[in-house]
């Protein structure tokens, strides 16, 4: 059995993979340049590399190029964004509708990341209890992906404004796998240092103390000194060079 020597990565590879987790984006807007086989490689395996109970990979992909398909998918997302915009009212819906959620036309390459739960089972080591690991598993996938990609200088896009059963009619999936995410992929106009749905004033990041909690939900206790350093930004600096 194999096992790796060095338990800790240097500095320059502790920093790249910082770099990829906060240079990440969602995004939306794609030039038209092709993703060479190699790189689209690269980050397929990534996904494949991710952790996933019981060994099962309940992941599979789907590489959409046709234009014509695309077209279609885009037709229902159209039809969705109509309806999710019906939840909101006044300035919050036009806001809504201002925002561009999706690059499934511009992007050169859409994905789809599924998971079939049924994979290996019905008996699947480590799901008995919690039914939906298989979905959390095929979803580590994805991030594994979008940060391969990151690295590449690739983008990727998740479009959720979609109905599952039209991706199980357009693109033939059998009934008991689940389409997980459609992904939009392809060398991204640019990289905003914020997420797009911050800088357009629709949410922001919550701040990190507000969502720990010490020994129970509810006991109220502290741990002052690790709240100093994950708000100190020179522990960051450190990383990232005063970047973040
Ligand atoms: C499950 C999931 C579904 C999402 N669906 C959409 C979507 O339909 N359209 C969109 O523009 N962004 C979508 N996003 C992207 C989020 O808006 C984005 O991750 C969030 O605003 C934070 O921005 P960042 O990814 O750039 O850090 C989705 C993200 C996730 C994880």
């Amino acid at each position: 059995m194999s096992s790796e020597t060095s338990a800790t990565f240097s500095n320059e590879l502790r920093q790249g993979l910082y770099e990829a987790i906060f240079r990440r984006r969602d995004v939306r807007e794609f030039l038209p340049t092709p993703v060479p086989d190699e790189t689209l490689a690269r980050i397929l395996v990534a996904a494949h590399h991710a952790p996933s109970v019981g060994f099962t990979q309940p992941w599979d992909f789907v590489i959409i190029r046709d234009l014509e398909r695309r077209r279609r998918v885009k037709a229902v997302f159209e039809e969705e964004r109509a309806k999710n915009a019906a939840q909101f009212t006044g300035a919050r819906r036009e806001l809504f509708l201002s925002l561009k959620l999706e690059g499934i036309i511009e992007a050169p390459l859409n994905l789809i990341v599924t998971c079939t739960p049924e994979r290996f089972g019905p008996a699947v080591l480590g799901r008995v209890s919690i039914r939906e690991v298989s979905v959390y598993s095929a979803c580590l996938a994805v991030e594994n992906l979008w940060l391969a990609a990151r690295a590449e200088g690739l983008g990727v896009g998740w479009v959720s404004i979609l109905r599952n059963e039209a991706l199980h009619e357009l693109f033939a999936i059998p009934p008991e796998v689940v389409p997980i995410a459609y992904l939009c992929v392809g060398y991204a106009r640019e990289f905003p240092a914020e997420p797009v749905l911050e800088s357009a004033g629709w949410l922001s990041r919550l701040p990190p103390r507000s969502l720990l909690h010490f020994e129970s939900w509810t006991a109220g206790a502290s741990d002052p000194g690790l709240l100093r350093r994950i708000e100190d930004r020179d522990t960051w600096r450190e990383i990232f060079g005063g970047r973040k």
